[in-house]
């Protein structure tokens, strides 16, 4: 059984962004520059956010986080958007999802400029992406692709079964290894919570569990051999750490690792390769819009 070392990887990646962008500075150009849009005081979306401007910190990335109150009207958000989309100092602009009830998030994602939309949630990008352009790869399903390469897990022809089927990794990710590309030209399964996810998980040769339950994928459910990808981050009770709190994973790892090849660790798995991609779409939207 190996480990994918999630946080190893995307620190490589964060150390190798370092040294373009400090060559940038000592070629006197401007740097990268993400907005982070947060509405509202969800304590989870407020960690993720915080940890981005950090990392765009790190590596000299310019960042801004938009706090913006939990009752602001859609209008005002759109403004606040279309005020980045103009601005020449910030290339990405990432919108943390989810937004209060009161507003319609596709209208909030469509507003973002398509040049800028680093998380790659845009109707536009999302349409590249399944036909196989290039276009900004939403970064968590990017951060799985890298680890699978940098792990150089062979995944042509082997069949993924992705569990889960949300726009933000499901969906997303079984796109990309279905692509005709290089690491890629998988045979991909998604399946979900309304059919018996059991018969389709134990056909995997690589299993990506992205449905936001604790725990939920057992031993019982994979073959021997298989590849495990653990997207999930679950804030589950412990009485025993001193936040009250402990974060797992979609998948029983003590019951599940002794049967596997790899495996992602929750935390230290994609979860920091999320990340790294999303500096990695700062550039990319930062070379694309000053050249
Ligand atoms: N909420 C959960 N994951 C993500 C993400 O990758 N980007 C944004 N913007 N919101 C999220």
């Amino acid at each position: 059984m190996k480990i994918i070392d999630g946080k190893k990887v995307a620190s490589d990646i964060r150390a190798e962004l370092k040294v373009i962008t400090e060559k940038l500075i000592s070629d006197g150009k401007k740097v990268p520059g993400l907005a982070a849009i947060l509405v509202g005081d969800n304590p989870a979306s407020q960690v993720y956010v915080n940890s981005k401007a950090k990392a765009c910190g790190e590596i000299g990335f310019k960042s801004v986080i938009e706090k913006l109150d939990s009752n602001i009207s859609q209008t005002a958000l759109i403004d606040k958007i279309k005020f980045y989309n103009e601005n020449d100092d910030y290339h990405g602009i990432l919108v943390q999802l989810p937004l209060p009830k009161h507003i319609d998030e596709s209208e909030i994602i469509n507003s973002i400029s398509v040049n800028k939309d680093v998380d790659g949630f845009h109707p536009v990008s999302v349409g590249n992406l399944v036909i196989g352009n290039k276009t900004f790869a939403p970064c968590t399903p990017a951060g799985i692709q890298e680890l699978l390469k940098r792990y150089s897990i062979e995944i042509k022809g082997k069949h993924v079964v992705v569990v889960g089927r949300s726009n933000i990794v499901g969906k997303p990710i079984a796109n990309m290894l279905l692509q005709k590309k290089e690491n890629a030209n998988s045979i991909v399964t998604v399946c979900h919570s309304a059919g018996d996810v059991k018969k389709f998980t134990k056909q995997a040769d690589i299993l990506i569990a992205a449905i936001g339950v604790p725990n939920f994928i057992k031993a019982d459910m994979v073959s021997e051999g298989v590849v495990i990808i653990d997207v999930g981050i679950n804030r589950i009770e412990d009485s025993s750490s001193a936040k009250g709190y402990k974060i797992v994973g979609d998948v029983d790892y003590e019951d599940v690792s002794p049967k596997v090849s790899f495996i992602t660790p929750v935390p230290g798995g994609v979860g920091p390769m999320t990340i790294a991609m999303l500096l990695k779409n700062t550039l990319l939207a930062y070379q694309k819009l000053t050249n």
